[in-house]
Protein backbone atom coordinates (compact mmCIF):
# COMPACT_ATOMS: atom_id res chain seq x y z
CA UNK A 1 0.00 0.00 0.00
CA UNK A 2 1.20 3.34 -0.78
CA UNK A 3 1.08 6.40 0.93
CA UNK A 4 0.35 10.20 0.34
CA UNK A 5 1.44 12.88 3.04
CA UNK A 6 0.37 16.09 2.86
CA UNK A 7 3.24 19.05 3.51
CA UNK A 8 1.55 22.37 1.92
CA UNK A 9 -0.58 25.16 2.55
CA UNK A 10 -0.21 28.59 4.39
CA UNK A 11 -0.16 27.68 7.76
CA UNK A 12 -1.81 31.35 8.28
CA UNK A 13 -3.12 30.76 11.82
CA UNK A 14 0.69 29.99 12.41
CA UNK A 15 1.81 33.04 11.55
CA UNK A 16 4.59 34.56 12.44
CA UNK A 17 5.92 30.88 12.61
CA UNK A 18 5.36 30.06 8.55
CA UNK A 19 6.26 33.28 7.33
CA UNK A 20 10.10 31.32 7.39
CA UNK A 21 8.61 27.66 5.97
CA UNK A 22 5.78 25.54 6.32
CA UNK A 23 3.95 24.59 9.17
CA UNK A 24 4.41 20.51 8.99
CA UNK A 25 7.87 21.28 9.94
CA UNK A 26 7.02 23.11 13.41
CA UNK A 27 8.87 20.95 16.03
CA UNK A 28 6.93 19.24 18.43
CA UNK A 29 9.11 17.66 21.11
CA UNK A 30 12.06 18.66 18.91
CA UNK A 31 11.06 16.81 15.93
CA UNK A 32 9.11 18.26 12.87
CA UNK A 33 5.39 17.50 13.55
CA UNK A 34 5.63 15.75 10.03
CA UNK A 35 8.30 13.10 11.15
CA UNK A 36 5.62 11.60 13.27
CA UNK A 37 3.18 10.79 10.65
CA UNK A 38 5.92 9.96 8.91
CA UNK A 39 6.64 7.34 11.52
CA UNK A 40 3.03 6.26 12.04
CA UNK A 41 2.62 5.59 8.20
CA UNK A 42 5.96 3.19 8.34
CA UNK A 43 4.68 1.78 11.25
CA UNK A 44 1.52 0.54 9.22
CA UNK A 45 3.91 -0.63 6.65
CA UNK A 46 3.16 2.08 4.06
CA UNK A 47 6.92 3.10 2.56
CA UNK A 48 6.32 4.24 -0.35
CA UNK A 49 5.18 8.10 0.27
CA UNK A 50 4.63 10.88 -2.08
CA UNK A 51 5.19 14.12 0.30
CA UNK A 52 2.93 17.50 -1.84
CA UNK A 53 4.91 19.83 -1.03
CA UNK A 54 3.59 23.49 -2.13
CA UNK A 55 3.99 27.06 -0.70
CA UNK A 56 6.90 28.83 1.34
CA UNK A 57 9.57 26.94 2.06
CA UNK A 58 8.92 23.88 0.26
CA UNK A 59 12.49 23.32 -0.22
CA UNK A 60 12.77 22.99 3.57
CA UNK A 61 10.95 19.84 2.94
CA UNK A 62 12.67 17.97 0.73
CA UNK A 63 16.57 19.54 2.39
CA UNK A 64 14.91 17.36 5.69
CA UNK A 65 13.30 14.39 4.40
CA UNK A 66 15.51 13.85 1.29
CA UNK A 67 14.76 10.83 -0.67
CA UNK A 68 13.49 9.20 3.18
CA UNK A 69 16.31 6.54 3.34
CA UNK A 70 17.02 8.38 6.78
CA UNK A 71 13.38 7.86 7.91
CA UNK A 72 13.22 4.31 6.90
CA UNK A 73 10.94 5.19 3.53
CA UNK A 74 10.99 6.05 -0.01
CA UNK A 75 9.87 9.63 -0.46
CA UNK A 76 8.97 10.88 -3.93
CA UNK A 77 8.02 15.24 -4.22
CA UNK A 78 4.75 15.67 -6.19
CA UNK A 79 4.30 19.60 -6.09
CA UNK A 80 0.78 21.84 -6.13
CA UNK A 81 1.12 24.78 -7.21
CA UNK A 82 -1.39 26.23 -5.60
CA UNK A 83 -3.29 25.39 -2.10
CA UNK A 84 -6.70 24.11 -3.86
CA UNK A 85 -7.25 21.56 -1.29
CA UNK A 86 -6.98 18.23 -0.31
CA UNK A 87 -8.86 16.47 -2.88
CA UNK A 88 -6.92 18.47 -5.40
CA UNK A 89 -3.55 17.06 -3.66
CA UNK A 90 -4.47 13.77 -4.23
CA UNK A 91 -5.80 13.76 -7.25
CA UNK A 92 -2.07 15.07 -8.60
CA UNK A 93 -0.87 11.41 -6.98
CA UNK A 94 -3.22 9.57 -9.79
CA UNK A 95 0.26 8.34 -11.68
CA UNK A 96 2.02 7.63 -8.24
CA UNK A 97 -0.74 5.83 -6.99
CA UNK A 98 -1.93 3.35 -10.28
CA UNK A 99 -4.19 0.87 -8.91
CA UNK A 100 -3.22 0.47 -5.41
CA UNK A 101 -5.37 0.90 -2.12
CA UNK A 102 -3.53 3.84 -0.22
CA UNK A 103 -3.14 6.05 2.53
CA UNK A 104 -3.36 9.72 3.06
CA UNK A 105 -1.57 11.13 5.99
CA UNK A 106 -2.17 15.65 6.67
CA UNK A 107 0.81 16.34 8.12
CA UNK A 108 -0.21 18.39 10.70
CA UNK A 109 -2.91 15.62 12.17
CA UNK A 110 -1.05 14.26 15.36
CA UNK A 111 -2.11 10.69 16.93
CA UNK A 112 -0.81 9.05 19.42
CA UNK A 113 -2.42 5.30 18.22
CA UNK A 114 -0.57 2.91 15.71
CA UNK A 115 -2.64 2.92 13.12
CA UNK A 116 -1.48 -0.23 11.83
CA UNK A 117 -4.52 -2.58 12.23
CA UNK A 118 -6.52 0.04 10.44
CA UNK A 119 -4.33 -0.15 7.87
CA UNK A 120 -4.31 -3.93 7.65
CA UNK A 121 -8.12 -4.23 7.99
CA UNK A 122 -8.43 -2.06 4.99
CA UNK A 123 -6.25 -3.92 2.90
CA UNK A 124 -8.01 -6.73 3.64
CA UNK A 125 -11.51 -5.58 2.63
CA UNK A 126 -13.55 -4.32 0.43
CA UNK A 127 -14.36 -1.12 1.69
CA UNK A 128 -14.19 1.90 -1.25
CA UNK A 129 -12.65 3.98 1.93
CA UNK A 130 -12.26 3.87 5.69
CA UNK A 131 -11.92 6.86 7.80
CA UNK A 132 -10.71 8.02 11.77
CA UNK A 133 -13.17 9.78 13.65
CA UNK A 134 -12.61 11.77 16.84
CA UNK A 135 -14.51 13.65 19.27
CA UNK A 136 -13.97 17.30 19.45
CA UNK A 137 -15.55 20.33 21.37
CA UNK A 138 -15.39 22.18 18.22
CA UNK A 139 -17.02 20.61 15.46
CA UNK A 140 -17.69 23.68 13.20
CA UNK A 141 -13.69 23.60 12.19
CA UNK A 142 -13.65 19.94 10.91
CA UNK A 143 -15.22 17.66 8.54
CA UNK A 144 -17.64 16.24 10.70
CA UNK A 145 -19.62 12.52 10.32
CA UNK A 146 -23.28 11.99 10.89
CA UNK A 147 -23.85 8.92 12.07
CA UNK A 148 -27.17 7.25 12.90
CA UNK A 149 -27.74 4.26 14.40
CA UNK A 150 -24.28 3.21 14.45
CA UNK A 151 -23.98 3.62 10.42
CA UNK A 152 -22.62 6.55 8.76
CA UNK A 153 -24.89 8.26 6.89
CA UNK A 154 -23.13 11.92 5.81
CA UNK A 155 -19.95 13.34 5.75
CA UNK A 156 -20.07 17.00 5.98
CA UNK A 157 -17.07 19.72 5.78
CA UNK A 158 -17.11 22.71 8.60
CA UNK A 159 -21.39 22.78 9.08
CA UNK A 160 -22.71 25.43 11.24
CA UNK A 161 -25.11 22.57 12.82
CA UNK A 162 -23.13 20.10 13.39
CA UNK A 163 -25.11 16.82 13.43
CA UNK A 164 -22.48 14.96 15.97
CA UNK A 165 -19.04 16.22 17.43
CA UNK A 166 -17.30 13.62 15.58
CA UNK A 167 -14.54 14.76 13.33
CA UNK A 168 -13.05 13.32 10.38
CA UNK A 169 -9.23 12.77 11.19
CA UNK A 170 -6.94 13.89 8.23
CA UNK A 171 -6.24 9.95 7.98
CA UNK A 172 -7.90 8.55 4.89
CA UNK A 173 -7.45 5.00 3.88
CA UNK A 174 -8.79 5.16 -0.12
CA UNK A 175 -8.97 3.51 -3.09
CA UNK A 176 -8.40 5.04 -6.45
CA UNK A 177 -11.89 5.14 -7.27
CA UNK A 178 -11.67 8.36 -5.57
CA UNK A 179 -10.02 9.48 -8.38
CA UNK A 180 -12.91 9.73 -10.79
CA UNK A 181 -15.06 11.47 -8.23
CA UNK A 182 -12.32 13.64 -7.79
CA UNK A 183 -12.57 15.09 -11.50
CA UNK A 184 -16.31 16.01 -11.14
CA UNK A 185 -16.01 17.48 -7.84
CA UNK A 186 -16.93 21.44 -7.69
CA UNK A 187 -14.78 24.25 -5.42
CA UNK A 188 -16.58 24.72 -1.87
CA UNK A 189 -17.11 27.90 -0.41
CA UNK A 190 -13.51 28.69 0.31
CA UNK A 191 -12.99 27.71 -3.18
CA UNK A 192 -10.98 24.50 -2.36
CA UNK A 193 -11.82 20.39 -3.36
CA UNK A 194 -12.72 18.84 -0.84
CA UNK A 195 -12.03 15.73 0.53
CA UNK A 196 -15.07 15.57 2.82
CA UNK A 197 -17.42 16.30 -0.43
CA UNK A 198 -15.37 13.69 -2.15
CA UNK A 199 -15.83 11.12 0.61
CA UNK A 200 -19.68 12.35 0.56
CA UNK A 201 -20.34 11.34 -3.04
CA UNK A 202 -18.41 7.95 -2.90
CA UNK A 203 -20.62 6.93 0.67
CA UNK A 204 -24.16 7.95 -1.18
CA UNK A 205 -23.30 6.56 -4.51
CA UNK A 206 -21.95 2.75 -2.23
CA UNK A 207 -22.12 3.04 1.20
CA UNK A 208 -19.32 1.92 1.48
CA UNK A 209 -16.89 3.63 3.77
CA UNK A 210 -16.39 2.43 6.89
CA UNK A 211 -15.08 4.46 10.14
CA UNK A 212 -13.39 3.86 13.37
CA UNK A 213 -13.47 6.32 16.77
CA UNK A 214 -10.12 7.46 18.07
CA UNK A 215 -10.51 7.81 22.03
CA UNK A 216 -6.92 8.05 22.37
CA UNK A 217 -5.06 11.58 21.43
CA UNK A 218 -5.29 13.17 18.32
CA UNK A 219 -4.59 17.15 17.56
CA UNK A 220 -4.67 19.08 14.14
CA UNK A 221 -2.60 21.33 14.51
CA UNK A 222 -4.08 24.81 13.30
CA UNK A 223 -3.33 27.44 15.85
CA UNK A 224 -0.25 28.02 18.14
CA UNK A 225 -2.58 26.16 21.09
CA UNK A 226 -2.78 23.29 19.31
CA UNK A 227 0.92 23.25 18.97
CA UNK A 228 1.42 23.44 22.43
CA UNK A 229 -1.61 21.23 23.78
CA UNK A 230 0.59 18.39 20.88
CA UNK A 231 3.92 19.13 22.55
CA UNK A 232 2.76 18.48 25.82
CA UNK A 233 1.12 15.08 25.23
CA UNK A 234 3.96 13.97 23.14
CA UNK A 235 6.68 14.58 26.28
CA UNK A 236 4.66 12.79 28.60
CA UNK A 237 4.53 9.73 26.39
CA UNK A 238 8.78 9.89 26.08
CA UNK A 239 10.90 7.73 27.78
CA UNK A 240 13.67 9.95 29.67
CA UNK A 241 17.40 9.86 28.87
CA UNK A 242 20.14 11.93 29.19
CA UNK A 243 23.31 11.96 27.00
CA UNK A 244 24.53 15.53 28.09
CA UNK A 245 26.17 16.82 31.37
CA UNK A 246 24.34 17.30 34.61
CA UNK A 247 26.41 19.81 37.10
CA UNK A 248 26.29 18.86 40.35
CA UNK A 249 23.88 21.59 42.31
CA UNK A 250 21.33 21.09 39.28
CA UNK A 251 18.03 20.01 39.88
CA UNK A 252 15.90 17.42 37.64
CA UNK A 253 12.53 16.04 38.10
CA UNK A 254 10.40 13.49 36.05
CA UNK A 255 10.35 12.87 32.68
CA UNK A 256 13.43 14.85 31.30
CA UNK A 257 14.79 14.05 28.09
CA UNK A 258 18.64 15.79 27.90
CA UNK A 259 20.36 15.44 24.10
CA UNK A 260 23.90 15.17 23.46
CA UNK A 261 26.61 17.48 24.74
CA UNK A 262 24.10 19.73 26.63
CA UNK A 263 25.23 21.00 29.95
CA UNK A 264 22.68 21.35 32.45
CA UNK A 265 24.93 24.06 35.27
CA UNK A 266 24.39 24.09 38.88
CA UNK A 267 21.31 26.18 40.07
CA UNK A 268 19.16 25.11 37.10
CA UNK A 269 15.74 23.18 37.35
CA UNK A 270 14.20 21.13 35.00
CA UNK A 271 10.66 19.98 35.41
CA UNK A 272 9.77 17.19 33.29
CA UNK A 273 7.99 16.29 31.08
CA UNK A 274 10.33 18.56 29.16
CA UNK A 275 12.90 18.32 26.47
CA UNK A 276 16.42 19.51 25.65
CA UNK A 277 18.06 19.62 22.59
CA UNK A 278 21.80 18.90 22.02
CA UNK A 279 25.02 21.35 22.70
CA UNK A 280 22.61 23.53 24.71
CA UNK A 281 22.79 25.40 27.83
CA UNK A 282 20.97 25.56 30.64
CA UNK A 283 22.37 27.66 33.91
CA UNK A 284 22.27 30.51 35.99
CA UNK A 285 18.89 30.02 37.91
CA UNK A 286 17.00 28.84 34.56
CA UNK A 287 14.17 26.51 35.24
CA UNK A 288 12.33 24.83 32.34
CA UNK A 289 8.90 23.25 33.63
CA UNK A 290 6.64 20.73 32.16
CA UNK A 291 5.93 21.01 28.58
CA UNK A 292 8.62 22.13 27.63
CA UNK A 293 10.94 21.96 24.40
CA UNK A 294 13.98 23.58 24.41
CA UNK A 295 15.91 23.10 20.69
CA UNK A 296 19.53 22.73 19.77
CA UNK A 297 22.40 25.00 20.50
CA UNK A 298 20.87 27.27 22.67
CA UNK A 299 21.57 28.79 25.85
CA UNK A 300 19.08 29.79 28.53
CA UNK A 301 19.39 31.41 31.82
CA UNK A 302 18.26 33.16 34.48
CA UNK A 303 14.36 32.66 33.21
CA UNK A 304 11.47 30.11 33.91
CA UNK A 305 10.09 28.81 31.45
CA UNK A 306 6.34 26.24 31.17
CA UNK A 307 4.15 24.63 28.59
CA UNK A 308 6.79 25.86 25.88
CA UNK A 309 8.11 25.59 22.71
CA UNK A 310 12.13 27.36 22.39
CA UNK A 311 13.85 25.98 19.01
CA UNK A 312 17.21 26.03 18.19
CA UNK A 313 20.09 28.73 18.38
CA UNK A 314 18.02 30.90 20.86
CA UNK A 315 19.50 32.94 23.56
CA UNK A 316 17.01 33.81 26.59
CA UNK A 317 18.66 35.26 29.32
CA UNK A 318 16.76 37.48 31.28
CA UNK A 319 14.24 37.32 34.40
CA UNK A 320 11.19 36.24 32.55
CA UNK A 321 8.14 34.32 33.25
CA UNK A 322 7.32 32.62 29.67
CA UNK A 323 4.24 31.02 29.39
CA UNK A 324 2.65 28.95 26.42
CA UNK A 325 4.82 30.45 24.05
CA UNK A 326 6.35 29.39 21.02
CA UNK A 327 10.06 31.03 20.35
CA UNK A 328 11.24 30.37 17.05
CA UNK A 329 14.99 29.50 16.00
CA UNK A 330 17.40 32.72 16.37
CA UNK A 331 15.76 34.59 18.57
CA UNK A 332 17.39 36.63 21.43
CA UNK A 333 15.91 37.48 24.15
CA UNK A 334 17.96 39.60 27.09
CA UNK A 335 18.55 42.05 29.65
CA UNK A 336 18.29 45.55 28.90
CA UNK A 337 20.31 47.86 31.14
CA UNK A 338 17.76 50.78 31.11
CA UNK A 339 13.70 51.10 32.35
CA UNK A 340 12.81 50.63 28.35
CA UNK A 341 12.53 47.96 26.45
CA UNK A 342 13.94 47.40 23.12
CA UNK A 343 12.16 45.23 20.38
CA UNK A 344 13.26 44.15 16.92
CA UNK A 345 10.45 42.24 15.59
CA UNK A 346 9.28 40.59 12.92
CA UNK A 347 6.22 40.81 10.83
CA UNK A 348 2.85 39.47 12.57
CA UNK A 349 5.33 38.97 16.03
CA UNK A 350 2.44 38.48 18.95
CA UNK A 351 4.18 39.81 22.63
CA UNK A 352 1.66 40.22 25.49
CA UNK A 353 3.43 41.91 28.42
C1 LIG B 1 -9.09 19.50 6.97
C2 LIG B 1 -10.31 18.78 6.38
C3 LIG B 1 -11.31 18.46 7.50
C4 LIG B 1 -10.63 17.63 8.58
C5 LIG B 1 -9.36 18.33 9.07
C6 LIG B 1 -8.59 17.39 9.98
O1 LIG B 1 -9.48 20.74 7.46
O2 LIG B 1 -10.89 19.61 5.41
O3 LIG B 1 -12.38 17.74 6.96
O4 LIG B 1 -11.53 17.43 9.65
O5 LIG B 1 -8.51 18.71 7.99
O6 LIG B 1 -7.36 17.89 10.34
P1 LIG B 1 -8.56 22.07 7.34
O7 LIG B 1 -7.36 21.82 8.16
O8 LIG B 1 -8.25 22.22 5.88
O9 LIG B 1 -9.42 23.19 7.86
Amino acid sequence: MKGILLHGGHGTRLRPLTHTGPKQLLPIANKPMSEYCIESMKESGVTDIAIIIGGLGSNKVIEYYGDGKKFGVNITYIKQDQPKGISHAIRLCKDFIKDEKFLVFLGDNIIQKSISDYVKEFKNSNYDATILLCEVDNPSRFGIADIQNGKLVKIIEKPKNPPTNLAVTGIYLLTPKIFDIIDNLKPSWRNELEITDALDILLQKSNSISYHTITSYWKDTGTPEDIINANGSILENMTPYNFGKCEKGSKIEGNVMIGKNTLIKKGANIVGPAIIGNDTVIGEDAYIGPNSSIGNNSKLSKCNIENSIVMSDCIISCKLKIRKSIISSNANITESDEEEKIFLLGEGTKIKI
